[in-house]
């Protein structure tokens, strides 16, 4: 059998957790491929909300097997944390939650080197989450990083002390001013590790595709969103991981032969967190308005999120890079009221009109170019079918899919598994 992706068009937070959730019933294994605790995917279902971190968004279906993969990043303190938030609901990690040995792990000191990095940055800094991703997968791709696997050598701790000492200089090396306890966290790490060897570690390309060959349907659920890649996104403000399809490939060793549907998730608008270009970023009330109705604070660091209008000029780009084959719209609820909607669909660069996204795409380089489109004033939070949606938001989605030429599959109408109509 074939392998779906699912990924963020945008700048994250677009409603992934959400969607695989509401996806999960179709699929034997939600595998996770890439990222780590930055991420903060959240569902909603029974009156209650929940944020997983690194833990894939399957988990709450009984039948599902869920799998991180070796290109994310494992913090285990973080992520013990988030199995004790989801005792109450009796999940099965043992058999159920499978941990890939080349997963690498992120340690108490490459969270400081986040903070001790950004610090050094001052006004260029990245916005980062300080989850400790950077560090870690510079360490990766340095060949100096410890991996889950390692855990279970005798010589463990001898090689953590190895890393972590480097790490002390390097954090010496920033000079700026911080203070930490380092035997107090190594002493939560350790704690954390031991109870991270409770669960099963796995070599996961190898069970992948096992299961494949035995006929089993995966979906793989990306994190963060493709212009935060670290080679397609808005460099250097992106994460650190490959957030795009490929990134599948290499974070769960899948074949891209194997790929068959790509689900591409995107907001009616645009939102951002942290700091980076934003060409349809709005300062003024449209823009607070959407952040107070979407309820835009970020899900792992409460930070306010950056808004803005939908700019197909680089959710077309994400969608070329992704081989989208499938799109979900989510928050058109948020968009309700509002009298005209605008929608990026090209821009000014350097004094010429371009309808692709270039190299440069900070404020003196690139303006955004506007159509309108009339909007809607309906509360679309309790429509169940697409026939109830406006005649203006389905001219709205009409109108993107000329734009991208891909259909939209599934328009979310609200935070809940529910809220969720299928075209
Ligand atoms: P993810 O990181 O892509 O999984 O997205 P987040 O969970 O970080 O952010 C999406 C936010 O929007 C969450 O608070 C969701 O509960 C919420 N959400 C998802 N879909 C909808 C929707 O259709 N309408 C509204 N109003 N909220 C939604
Ligand atoms: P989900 O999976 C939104 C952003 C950070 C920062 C940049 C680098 O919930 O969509 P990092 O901690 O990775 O070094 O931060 O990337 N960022 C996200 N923004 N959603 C996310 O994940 C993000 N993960 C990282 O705000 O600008
Ligand atoms: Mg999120």
């Amino acid at each position: 059998m074939a392998v779906d992706l699912l990924l963020g068009l945008q700048w994250g937070d677009e409603g992934k957790g959400k969607i695989v959730d509401v996806l999960t019933s179709k699929y034997d294994i939600i595998a996770r491929f890439q990222g780590g605790p930055n991420a903060g995917h959240t569902l909603e279902f029974d009156g209650i909300k929940h944020v997983l971190r690194t833990i894939p968004s399957g988990i709450f279906h009984k039948d599902s097997i869920n799998i991180i993969g070796n290109g994310v990043v494992i913090d285990p303190v973080v992520f013990m944390k988030e199995i004790e938030g989801l005792e109450q609901f009796k999940i099965d990690f043992v058999n159920r939650l499978l941990i890939s040995r080349k997963a690498h792990l992120i340690l108490p000191t490459h969270r400081l080197l986040d903070a001790a990095s950004e610090a050094a940055k001052g006004k260029a800094k990245i916005g980062s989450t300080l989850k400790g991703i950077g560090p870690t997968y510079m360490d990766k791709t340095g060949r100096n990083g410890l991996r889950v696997g390692d855990i279970e050598l005798e010589d463990f701790e001898q090689r953590y002390r190895t890393l972590a000492d480097k790490h002390e200089s390097m954090i010496q090396f920033h000079d700026v001013d911080m203070q930490y306890n380092l035997p107090e966290l190594e002493e939560e790490f350790f704690q954390a590790v031991k109870e991270l060897q409770k669960l099963t570690f796995i070599d996961s390309e190898e069970y992948l595709n096992r299961a494949l060959k035995e006929g089993k349907t995966i979906l793989a659920e990306g994190a963060q969103g493709s212009l935060l890649d670290i080679d397609f996104g808005t460099y250097p403000f992106v994460t650190s991981s490959n957030t795009t399809a490929a990134g599948a490939c290499t974070g769960l060793g899948i074949a891209p032969n194997r790929v068959q549907e790509v689900f591409g998730i995107f907001k009616a608008y645009t939102t951002r967190v942290g700091s980076g270009p934003f060409p349809t970023e709005l300062h003024d009330e449209v823009g607070a308005t959407m952040a107070s109705v979407g309820r835009e604070f970020g899900s792992v660091t409460g930070r306010a999120r950056r808004c803005g209008w939908l700019d197909l000029v680089a959710l077309k780009y994400a969608v070329e890079v992704n081989g989208v084959t499938e799109l979900y719209m989510m928050k058109a609820d948020v968009l309700s009221g509002f009298e005209t909607l605008k929608v990026c669909t090209k821009y000014t660069y350097k004094g010429e009109t371009i309808n692709y996204l270039p190299y440069n795409i900070e404020p003196e380089n690139v303006e955004p170019i506007y159509e309108e489109i009339k909007g809607w004033n309906a509360d679309l939070t309790g429509m169940t079918s697409y026939d109830q949606l406006p005649t203006e938001l389905k001219a709205y989605i009409q109108f993107i899919e000329n734009y991208l030429d891909v259909p939209v599959k599934v328009v979310s109408v609200g935070p809940d598994r529910k809220q969720t109509i299928i075209k």
